[in-house]
């Protein structure tokens, strides 16, 4: 077991699922780990991960084309929205956090195509089959029972369209890369979030097939940090 393992245990257990309670209004819930960070958290994330590597990131999610209606889950304060909007005819990026929704609000204010909604992942308020598009960038790693968020992604999805899943993850980095990114993780963010787990591109991978999604890519992009991105079309 590696030393991002030994941080972020591997809780990703498939026969493990965890219990959300779907009959508890999300207005009523409030998230506590994340939204502390929602003021300085694409810095945070910037000094943890690194620029350059972001920037990979938002060059690959820049090449996908056409995304028409999107639906962006756990947005954070935004630090992906602007360049998945620039592909899609709308954008509602959404966050469970009123703290990261506020940030979001303010940043992405002035981009026509985009709104910015409080929903939570497990038990969102839209109908069936609304949107062509749905973006998770590092949500599925922090989030219990990531499987039951792409249920619900899948139920919002209309038919043949497309979910797009980006994840920070230890697969591919060297020791020593791992090491400082474990001190840089520490020194930003502190204690992990409780559901903090290492999510490689076989796990999340799985996650979408059992759900009847077709991986059309599946690749670690970056350079020091590695992230898995992987787009898949809903099939049913
Ligand atoms: C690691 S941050 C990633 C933020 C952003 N996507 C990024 O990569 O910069 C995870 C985000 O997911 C949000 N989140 C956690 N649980 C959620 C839930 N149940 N529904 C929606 N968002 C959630 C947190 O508030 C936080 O903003």
């Amino acid at each position: 077991m590696n030393l991002l393992n030994l941080l972020l245990k591997n809780k990703h257990n498939r026969c493990s699922r965890a219990v959300i309670n779907k009959k508890e209004p999300a207005a009523m819930e409030k998230e506590v780990y994340w939204s502390r960070f929602a003021n300085k958290f694409e810095e945070l994330a910037d000094y943890v991960v690194g620029k350059a590597d972001l920037a990979i990131i938002l060059d690959v999610l820049a090449e996908q084309k056409e995304l028409k209606r999107t639906l962006e889950l756990g947005c954070g304060n935004g630090t992906y929205s602007k360049v998945i909007a620039a592909q899609a005819s709308e954008l509602l990026a959404t966050d469970f956090s009123d703290e990261m929704v506020n940030v979001s609000r303010n940043r992405l204010n002035g981009y026509a195509n985009i709104s910015v909604e409080k929903q939570n992942c497990f038990d969102l308020t839209y109908g069936d089959n609304m949107f062509d598009t749905v973006l998770m960038a590092n949500l599925l790693h922090v989030i219990p029972g990531p499987e039951n968020a792409i249920t619900e992604a899948k139920r919002v999805l209309k038919p043949g369209g497309k979910i797009i899943v980006v994840s920070y993850t230890s697969e591919g980095m060297k020791f020593l890369h791992k090491a400082g990114m474990i001190y840089r993780y520490l020194r930003a963010w502190g204690k992990p979030s409780p559901h903090a787990q290492t999510l490689g591109l076989a796990a999340a991978s799985e996650m979408l097939t059992e759900q009847r999604f077709e991986i059309e890519k599946s690749q670690l992009i970056g350079g020091k940090s590695k992230a898995i991105f992987i787009t898949a079309e809903n099939r049913e």
